[in-house]
């Protein structure tokens, strides 16, 4: 039932092209420059009404979560808050019929999430869920939903269920952009042309950083810390990068937004440290540019995702990931695939339990 891989992790990255693709089905219809969801649609005028777009989840849910944030707030212009369930459900939140609530789930049976929107039941916003697991409590208890498609989800390590939950999230803020006016035409059609691409390059990337991430990761197998770096969109893209590598791997691992290096982090940076440092060209690149320079001039060592022929960050880099060039807003779906393939091949190299590591559950149902 691996199909031929070592474990269902590694099956799970593989499989992307396909589950991105199955979660657009039906939803992304290029040719007549439509998004088709009726858990959308049905109730558009709440979304666009919304005082604001609250957004809970937990782990890599909530990473996606802060990834929706700068999707909806750049193309729909609708205010995004994302918050922990855990912290939201205990903190007395302002909560009111004018808010909506999204709900981020792989499992659909977290604990806390499920918490979490009862409350916000309770107070009466209307509540939208992205589960991935059908017919799930989640799923269930909310208003209306989109589930992700991205098939079932083995391996405790969250990959296709997160960049189906991301194609989601961009899905819904084209959706609403498009409708409420700020999202423009044209912008929309080449938007959507690209988003249709994605499956294609998530296959090349997959194909041509196989082979390189395992290599990379053999030099790390000793690493005791790393440090991944990202800035607007890949930001959440090194959170979620470092807990990819820690929960399979034992390795203490921080995501940090690059800019933020400078009030703390930075202090670690030595020979020792390694750095993964998410630098495509469309995002920030100058400033990124400087942060390399900086980490270079304290000799961390640099792992770096940049675009194909990229120069300035790869020239002072030690390794060097290239990945195809898209929008900003897709850049985490395609930078995530070589760091889910590089945390896989550390924790295999230090003989890990990949597909069920120490001291976690696949779905959390206690809090
Ligand atoms: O099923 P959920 O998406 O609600 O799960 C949330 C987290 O427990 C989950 O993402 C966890 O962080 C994963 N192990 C990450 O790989």
């Amino acid at each position: 039932e691996k199909g031929g891989y070592e474990h269902f992790m590694l099956k799970e990255i593989f499989e992307q092209p396909k589950s991105i693709h199955d979660t657009m089905r039906g939803r992304l219809l290029v040719d007549e420059g439509v998004i088709k969801m009726a858990g959308i649609w049905d109730h558009v005028e709440k979304f666009k009404n919304a005082n604001r777009i609250i957004i809970i989840a937990c782990g890599t849910s909530w990473h996606a979560g802060l990834i929706g944030e700068y999707l909806i707030e750049e193309y729909a212009r609708i205010p995004v808050e994302v918050e922990y369930a855990s912290e939201f459900r205990y903190r007395n939140p302002i909560i009111t019929d004018k808010d909506v609530v999204i709900a981020i789930s792989q499992s659909g049976e977290t604990a806390d999430t499920m918490a979490a929107l009862k409350l916000a039941k309770e107070k009466g916003a209307f509540i939208y869920g992205i589960c991935n697991v059908v017919d799930s409590s989640i799923a269930r208890i909310t208003d209306a939903g989109s589930y992700t498609h991205a098939g079932p989800e083995i391996g405790v390590a969250s990959t296709k269920a997160f960049t189906a939950q991301l194609t989601i999230l961009t899905l819904i803020a084209f959706k609403l952009g498009k409708h409420n006016g700020n999202l423009g035409n044209a912008e929309f059609m080449s938007l959507i042309a690209e988003l249709d691409a994605i499956p294609k390059k998530i296959e090349e990337v997959l194909n041509t950083t196989h082979e390189l991430t395992q290599n990379i990761a053999k030099d790390f197998v000793s690493a005791t810390n790393f440090l991944y770096l990202g800035r607007g969109y890949n930001y959440p893209a090194a959170l979620e990068g470092a807990l990819k590598l820690k929960e399979i791997s034992y390795i203490h691992a921080e995501g940090y937004p690059a800019a933020e290096m400078k009030h703390g982090p930075i202090a670690l940076i030595d020979e020792n440290m390694p750095i993964v440092i998410i630098a495509p060209k469309k995002g920030h690149y100058d400033k990124i540019v400087s942060n390399v320079q900086e980490i270079k001039a304290r000799k961390g060592k640099v792992i770096a995702v940049v675009n194909k022929g990229d120069q300035q960050v790869s020239s002072m880099a030690d390794y060097v990931i290239e990945i195809p060039e898209t929008s900003e807003c897709f850049s985490p779906i395609v930078a995530s695939v070589p760091l889910q393939l590089l945390a896989y091949y550390i924790a295999v190299y230090r003989g890990a339990n990949v597909d069920q590591p120490r001291n976690l559950a696949k779905s959390v149902t206690v809090e």
